[in-house]
């Protein structure tokens, strides 16, 4: 089966900048969100993110059209009952991919992949929920989609070679790198990173350093892009708490326990750039 059309549950963050990747490298695709706002947030959003590749030379005005043609946006998830394969990119919580992933299973031929972009959450326990687990995978991007070059891919337990190969093969023809990871909690993104921008909270909570300074050793002194509390903010505070959470419970080591301070943060709605306040104001 070839696969022409991809279905994308979620038009956050990463849900619309894997509609926006697939649908510049030519796929039919089906957006599914819950509310109404929130789809038309996601699609105004893959419109100005393709406008910016369009200033940038990197895409025609044509190309952008009909990119942006190619996407059909919806609330009900049974119009993916006709993709070929799909990628949930939903909350970071189980019990949300748990009731998703039953659904799909219900709704999709049983030929095709169900992929998850689970920034941590196990792959094996997601593909559980199915019928299918076989052709169950992780295929985890990074934000902001449209330009990382990164796919992690995760197998679960019992994820086919055919399922990986065939994910490789999308992740190789959306001109992404795929790198292929055996699932553990955070697999191998998360489990380094998070770990990483914990550790730098507890210098900002502990008076090593203020996070301007934080940012500045890695920025200037290991040549990262963003210093990690300005990635923390990036990438949204409730999400690298989450992503903690899974790693401490996951891997039972005191070592993973989320920073005091991240957790008040998280309390008090400071969730980074996309409410206006995390470690820096926006
Ligand atoms: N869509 C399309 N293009 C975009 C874009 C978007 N959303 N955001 C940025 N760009 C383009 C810009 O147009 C620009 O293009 P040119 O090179 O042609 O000029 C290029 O990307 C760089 O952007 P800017 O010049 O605006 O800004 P910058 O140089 O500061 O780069 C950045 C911005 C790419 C975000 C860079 O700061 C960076 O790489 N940051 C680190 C990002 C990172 O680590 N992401 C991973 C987070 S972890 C994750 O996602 C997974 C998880 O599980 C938590």
């Amino acid at each position: 089966m070839e696969i022409r059309k991809v279905g994308v549950i979620g038009a956050g963050t990463m849900g619309n900048g894997i509609a926006h990747v697939f649908a510049k490298s030519g796929y039919e695709v089906v957006l599914v969100e819950t509310q109404q706002a929130a789809l038309d947030r996601g699609l105004q959003t893959i419109r100005s993110n393709m406008e910016r590749e369009v200033a940038k030379n990197k895409l025609t005005a044509q190309d952008r059209d009909a990119a942006l043609k190619r996407i059909r946006g919806g609330l009900e998830r049974k119009a993916l009952a006709e993709c070929d394969f799909v990628v949930e990119a939903a909350f970071e919580k189980f019990e949300i991919k748990q009731e998703i992933f039953r659904d799909l299973d219900r709704l999709c031929r049983p030929e095709v992949i169900l992929s998850s972009n689970t920034s941590s959450i196990s792959i094996t326990k997601i593909a559980a929920q199915t019928k299918r687990p076989g052709q169950v995978i992780g295929m985890h991007f990074f934000n902001p989609v449209p330009v990382m070059k990164l796919v992690e891919v995760i197998r679960g337990i019992a994820t086919t070679d055919e399922t990986y190969n065939r994910t490789r093969d999308l992740a190789l023809k959306l001109e992404k790198t795929p790198v292929e990871v055996n699932d553990a909690p955070g697999f191998v993104s998360n489990r380094v990173l998070m770990p990483l921008i914990n550790e730098a909270i507890y210098a900002v909570m502990e008076g090593v350093a203020t996070a301007q300074a934080v940012d500045e050793v890695f920025k200037l002194g290991m040549a990262h892009p963003m210093g990690p509390l300005t990635l923390a903010d990036f990438i949204g505070l409730d999400v690298c708490l989450d992503i903690m959470r899974v790693l401490h419970s996951g891997l039972g080591d005191p070592k993973y326990r989320p920073c005091p301070l991240l957790i008040k943060m998280v309390d008090a709605g400071w969730l980074g750039r996309k409410t206006g306040r995390g470690f820096y104001q926006y």
